[in-house]
């Protein structure tokens, strides 16, 4: 056994507290849409589903599928799509693919810390470079331009980022390119909370289209609220997406038929803009009563506001350490937030606001009775 593997913290601690806690503010994702959401009285769709055979999808997924994901990006074709399970799969396998132990990867801080734990678990060498709180969650510049070097193999991004819902100005887009492009290296844009923007119905661009080594990764569990369809992707240029695709093979072969199916209808023209303004309602409705408690608990919380998602990564003027935080609210008020340790930054919180705001309210309050005595 691998002695020192670094355990995906976030993943774990949510996976054990949130479906005991009463009151569960840690997902980044919208309120889930049940299937009855999904097909919103279309009997012809119910009936297909029910009689749809549970064998296996083609691996890299349905051709409809993967027309309807191409689409979404500029000039991608469905041969450059691989289907997954989930977004974490395609991040997964696509580090696998380019990356050998040793080379090198640049991760942007705080971030979902999955490809960071993949690169200590490969022996990838591992360098990273920070949207800072005090530019707004925007870039350092400075900082990026020293982490990228002829070393650098591949330069892992979040846009819009978790946890701080922060979006890269098209100058920042383009300082990344031009970095990538000067040393030869790969970007993989994680693009999984696009469609979720707070100001703008527009979506936030792709990564994709701006440049040759690109891999995109899309999914349905964010911006699309079904998470456990567990359907992600990455569209890559050819010669990696069979590449990634042959590595697929022995991972987990494909993701489901029903979520092949289901994702090709949750793309569709007459469903898509259905989903997404869905998603939009909960973000936006959810942010105006969250930020209304930050104003009114700013001698304890300061927070820059988001641009997209429905969380929140605020700050607390306590010592505490966040870890330590979180567990006491878990054992004293049953509510379960994401300590800031786990995306690499301590004295924050991350709070998800994508639900109902009775729910969130109560969280809340729970939250400031625990920060107050702390
Ligand atoms: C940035 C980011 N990438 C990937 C994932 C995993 O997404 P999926 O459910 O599609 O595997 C998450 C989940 O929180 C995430 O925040």
């Amino acid at each position: 056994m691998k002695k020192d593997f670094q355990p995906f913290l976030l993943e774990r601690e949510m996976s054990i507290w949130e479906n005991q806690v009463e009151y569960n503010l840690s997902e980044s994702g919208v309120h889930p849409m049940t299937m009855r959401d999904l097909f919103f009285n279309n009997e012809d769709l119910i009936e297909e589903t029910l009689s749809t055979e549970l064998n296996y999808p083609q691996t890299n997924g349905t051709i409809e599928l993967r027309e309807k994901i191409a689409r979404l990006y500029p000039g991608a074709a469905p041969g450059q799509v691989v289907v997954t399970a989930g977004a974490a799969q395609a991040n997964f396998t696509t580090l696998l693919t380019l990356l050998d132990p040793g080379d090198e990867i640049a991760v942007m801080l705080p971030n979902y810390m999955q490809i960071w734990g993949i690169a200590k678990n490969f022996n990838f060498s591992l360098k990273t470079f920070s949207l800072k709180e005090e530019l707004g969650w925007g870039l350092d510049l400075d900082e990026f331009s020293q982490v990228i070097s002829a070393k650098t193999r591949l330069i892992a991004i979040c846009n819009p980022n978790n946890p701080t819902g922060y979006i890269l100005t098209p100058e920042e887009r383009a300082t990344i390119v031009q970095a990538a492009d000067k040393v030869g290296a790969w970007i993989l844009a994680d693009e999984v909370y696009a469609g979720a923007e707070h100001n703008t119905d527009e979506f936030t661009p792709s990564f994709w289209g701006d440049y040759e080594r690109v891999f995109a990764v899309g999914s349905l569990s964010k911006a699309y609220a079904l998470p456990g369809l567990r359907l992600g992707w990455v569209v890559a240029p050819d010669e990696f997406a069979d590449e990634i695709w042959a590595r697929q093979d022995y991972i987990t072969i494909s993701a489901t038929m029903l979520g092949n199916k289901l994702a090709a209808y949750a793309l569709s023209s007459e469903v898509h803009p259905r989903i997404v303004a869905r998603t939009r309602e909960y973000v936006r409705r959810g942010y105006g009563n969250f930020e209304s408690w930050c104003h009114e608990k700013s001698d304890l919380i300061s927070l820059v506001p988001p641009q997209a998602a429905a969380i929140a990564f605020v700050r607390y003027n306590r010592q505490i350490n966040s870890s330590e935080l979180v567990r006491r609210l878990i054992a004293e008020q049953s509510t379960l937030v994401v300590p800031g340790d786990h995306f690499g930054l301590d004295h924050h919180l991350r709070i998800s606001y994508g639900l109902p705001n009775d729910y969130v309210n109560e969280g809340l309050e729970r939250i400031y009775q625990t920060l107050i005595s702390s």
